[in-house]
């Protein structure tokens, strides 16, 4: 027998607040066609005036909860990648535990940025593999609006707010890899990246600071270290290609998406593509895919996962999953 941590619940929660491509167009020298054509997004939700990430976990955990069938005081520890939280410090991980109503186990945030949750289903993986906790909510979530620059034309379209939550559980299974759970894991950084893209806050500038990116040095990075990563972790997990039902990638453009897709030899049938509706939700992203490709009825139980994502760092990674 052999420890897995098995997918329990998954939910997501967007803000209210729709702002299609047009409203830029009020304001910067930029169509709504660029921004499709260029990035593939439609639209993008932005969180309201006091609303901050913690709750858009919480929200987002709740849902995931209510699918599992749980109560907040079964989960044993909450993790949450996020690159904008509420506070410097406390986490926001602690926040989301308060706004549960946990008052039990532990909580702690991840900064991996758009890689954040791959990086925090692996940790959580580990978690469970240790024996350190049964039940992990591994959370991903983002007010990116509050560090766009709304001037800067090439970043300011780009991104969202939203959030998504995954419950892993402890399970055994039988050691192959027709087993439920974390089958893969590939994580990589690369500081010699730092300037593609940063935020120009934090301590140095005692600001929160804009968004800074190198687009188009960036997209060149992202489609090869993705399909890379990918393999990689297929690779570790003893599946290939062939063996994949649904791409779940971070979503930050339609094209990187399209040529990741078409480098693994996956077809774009297999992979779930949000990335129109919601932008470039950083470490929200994937678990939010996952939870609107459940309830699409794209992902179903069984179906063999492979979730990628880069950003900031550079960081990047991928996880493979028997949903
Ligand atoms: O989540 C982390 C990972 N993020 C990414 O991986 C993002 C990677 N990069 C990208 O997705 C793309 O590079 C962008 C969508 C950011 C840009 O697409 P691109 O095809 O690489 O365009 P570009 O940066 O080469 O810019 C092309 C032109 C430029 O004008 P010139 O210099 O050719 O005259 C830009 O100034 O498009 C211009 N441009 C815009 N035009 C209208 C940049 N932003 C806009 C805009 N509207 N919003």
């Amino acid at each position: 027998m052999t420890l897995r941590a098995t997918v329990k619940g998954v939910g997501h929660y967007l803000p209210e607040r729709v702002v299609p491509n047009s409203e830029f167009e009020k304001t910067l020298d930029t169509t709504d066609e660029w921004i499709r054509t260029r990035s593939g997004i439609e639209r993008r939700h932005f969180a309201a005036d006091g609303e901050y990430t913690s709750d858009l976990g919480a929200k987002a955990a709740q849902n995931a909860l209510a699918m599992a069938g749980l109560e907040p005081d079964d989960i044993d520890a909450v993790i949450v990648a996020t690159s904008t939280p509420d506070l410097t410090f406390p986490s926001a991980a602690t926040m989301v535990q308060q706004k549960l109503g946990m008052t039990q186990g532990f909580a702690y945030d991840i900064q991996a940025v758009c890689a954040g949750f791959v990086y925090a289903l692996a940790n959580a993986n580990g978690l469970i593999l240790s024996g350190q906790a049964k039940r992990v909510l591994v959370i991903g979530a983002e007010t990116f609006s509050r560090i766009l620059d709304f001037t800067d034309r090439a970043t300011c379209v780009l991104f969202g707010d939203g959030a998504g939550a995954l419950i892993l559980e402890a399970e055994e299974g039988d050691g192959t890899a027709d087993d439920r759970g974390v089958l893969g894991l590939d994580l990589n950084s690369d500081g010699r990246y730092k300037d593609l893209l940063y935020v120009d806050g934090g301590m140095v500038s005692q600001q929160t600071g804009f968004i800074v990116m190198q687009g188009n040095a960036l997209f060149r990075q992202a489609v090869e270290k993705l399909a890379s990563t990918a393999d990689s972790a297929l690779a570790k997990a003893g599946l290939g290609h062939d063996d994949v039902d649904w791409i779940v990638p971070h979503q930050a453009n339609i094209r990187i998406i399209q040529g990741t897709a078409k480098k693994l030899g996956v077809s774009m049938d297999k992979v779930v593509v949000t990335v129109q509706d919601h932008g470039n939700t950083s470490a929200a992203s994937i678990p939010l895919a996952l939870s609107v490709g459940v309830e699409r009825g794209q992902i179903k139980r069984g179906d063999l996962i492979v979730t990628e994502a880069i950003g900031g760092g550079l960081a990047w990674g991928a996880v493979v999953v028997r949903w």
